[in-house]
């Protein structure tokens, strides 16, 4: 990522900053994006909001309580606002998440949140998703028979660093591609009904607004989620 990519995610994630209001509990993403949102999040903190961070990973946890975020790992309740990035978005809110291997907490915390709120910078921002490639998060037990089955719906996978890469969660990661991908919702049904996946990169109907920093300005944009 060059040097105005980063400034393009710095700028939508500062203008997520504009959503955060005293007394929220807060979803916080995980990425180099969400960096930059905790980063100016740190300041509010330091100003005299008081606000609560649901982290989506053990390092936004760290880099959070680093920055003076109060963060609470197991929180009970329902969440306010969810901060995160992506690898993928199209106007219709659909996401590809996973590319830093958080996507089973990441999707637990939407899913947990009254409100999502995604921030990525213009390259990521797609007529059609899945030129990334979909992450899927495995149970390591018996990892090729579930390879296998994913493969049957049209996939070609690769296990993320020769299965070395560990999730917070214990799992592996399978990089899957298929290519432009048709219809998001029915892949992922597909995909959640074969026993060892934990969680498929693929959200649907769980993000209500897009921040996008482009080199012309921010755009915004509010998604009906389904
Ligand atoms: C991690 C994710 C991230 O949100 C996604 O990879 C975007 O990361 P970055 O902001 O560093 O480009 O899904 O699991």
């Amino acid at each position: 990522m060059g040097y105005e990519g980063s400034q393009l995610k710095k700028a939508a994630a500062e203008e997520a900053l504009k959503l955060v209001k005293d007394g929220m509990i807060l979803g916080l993403g995980t990425g180099s994006t969400v960096k930059f949102f905790l980063e100016g999040l740190s300041g509010l903190v330091r100003n005299g909001i008081k606000v609560k961070g649901v982290p989506t990973s053990k390092e936004t946890a760290r880099l959070g309580r680093e920055l003076g975020i109060d963060i609470d790992e197991n929180y009970a309740g329902e969440i306010d606002l969810d901060v995160d990035g992506a690898d993928e978005v199209d106007s219709n809110g659909h996401l590809i998440k996973g590319g830093g291997g958080a996507l089973l907490r990441e999707k637990l915390v939407a899913f947990n949140s009254k409100e999502v709120c995604i921030i990525v910078d213009q390259s990521k921002f797609k007529d059609q998703i899945g030129g990334f490639g979909l992450p899927i998060e495995i149970f390591d037990y018996l990892h090729s028979s579930t390879q296998r089955n994913i493969e049957k719906l049209g996939a070609r996978c690769t296990l993320r660093k020769q299965g070395e890469f560990i999730t917070d969660n214990g799992n592996i990661i399978l990089d899957c591609d298929f290519g432009l991908i048709q219809n998001p919702e029915e892949l992922e049904m597909s995909l959640k009904k074969i026993p060892g996946v934990a969680e498929v990169g693929l959200f649907n109907g769980l993000c209500h607004k897009i921040i996008i920093g482009t080199p012309d300005g921010i755009k915004k944009m509010d998604i009906e989620p389904a």
